[in-house]
């Protein structure tokens, strides 16, 4: 598997990243996704403190502990900033953003207990919150960079603007904006958001690269048309699609099964044509390019 670093200053990733957005399951089951991962080069792992109702870190941390090897064997991103009401989370009530130092501080050290770990490779803000004050952000950012809790950090769901204002704001380069994007989503190809990034020289993180499975469904297999031509399946073809652009996608995959993650990593390995990659990108709009 390709190792790149989404920023010249950043941490070393797999190309593909392994989402643990969906692994609220066995940790038996967490057990094995990790395995596979690894053993089929998908080294980078991506967390939330609020995935499975605040519940995944932890399970994905007990493998951690019992194989204390494997944490050398891979990276950890997690992220922080959205809270909403839960039975574990008794003082929401209601979904709200949480930027500030104090939570921030805080969720990082929460994060570090339940994953078993003394520091997170990246850190992302989860969404962009309408109270953000870029000042507390930064302070929160060098306190966590100091101690060496955290190594690096990023944003997700983050406009160009929003990117470029919170940048003004640090001491050093935000490493990583992580976005929805798919051949079925692929917005940021057009509103200045993926721009932005390669200005920056910063790679961006795809999530729901599938379309959380949706690309998959009956109806949009015409986008596939080409899938037997790359001796491919879908899944890699939707990868290879993101694969190209000249922005060096990561994507981060979200499947619960080993041996869609062995699949997907092979999806590297192919290469689209310009013109197939326009067909694909035609049949999912529906439409033509102007
Ligand atoms: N930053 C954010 O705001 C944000 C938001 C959402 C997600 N994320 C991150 O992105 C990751 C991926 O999101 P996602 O789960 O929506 O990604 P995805 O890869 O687009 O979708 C995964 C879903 O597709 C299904 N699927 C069906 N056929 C498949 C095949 N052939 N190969 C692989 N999957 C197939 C999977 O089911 P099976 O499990 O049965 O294979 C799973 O339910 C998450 O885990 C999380 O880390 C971030």
């Amino acid at each position: 598997m390709e190792r790149l670093a989404p920023h010249k200053n950043g941490p070393e990733f797999s190309r593909i990243i392994a989402g643990a957005w969906r692994w609220d399951i066995a940790e038996s089951r967490v057990s094995q996704l990790i395995q596979k991962s690894l053993e089929v080069g998908i080294t980078t792992f991506d967390h939330a403190d609020i995935y499975g109702d605040h519940s995944i870190e932890e399970i994905f941390g007990n493998v951690l502990k019992k194989n204390p090897s494997l944490r050398l064997k891979m990276e950890l991103v997690t992220k922080c900033g959205i809270k909403f009401p839960s039975a574990k989370r008794p003082k929401s009530w209601v979904k709200h953003y949480d930027t500030s130092k104090e939570h921030i501080l805080w969720s990082v050290d929460n994060s570090l207990t339940k994953l078993g770990t003394d520091n997170i490779d990246l850190l992302l803000i989860h969404r962009p919150d309408p109270l953000l004050n870029p000042n507390e952000v930064a302070e929160a950012f060098v306190a966590l960079k100091k101690t060496g809790k955290v190594r690096h950090f990023g944003v997700s769901n983050f406009t160009a603007t929003q990117f470029e204002m919170l940048q003004h704001y640090l001491p050093f380069p935000l490493v990583a904006n992580q976005l929805e994007i798919s051949v079925l989503n692929s917005l940021a190809l057009f509103d200045g958001s993926l721009d932005v990034l390669m200005k920056h020289k910063v790679s961006p993180m795809a999530w729901s690269p599938l379309g959380g499975g949706k690309l998959l469904s009956h109806d949009q297999q015409k986008i596939f048309s080409k899938s037997q031509a790359y001796g491919a399946t879908e899944a890699q073809l939707a990868l290879a699609w993101l694969l190209k652009h000249p922005s060096s996608i990561f994507p981060v995959i979200g499947t619960t099964n080993p041996d869609r993650i062995a699949e997907s990593a092979k999806a590297i390995e192919i290469h689209l044509e310009v013109q197939d990659w326009f067909e694909m990108l035609k049949v999912a709009q529906g439409k033509e390019m102007p």
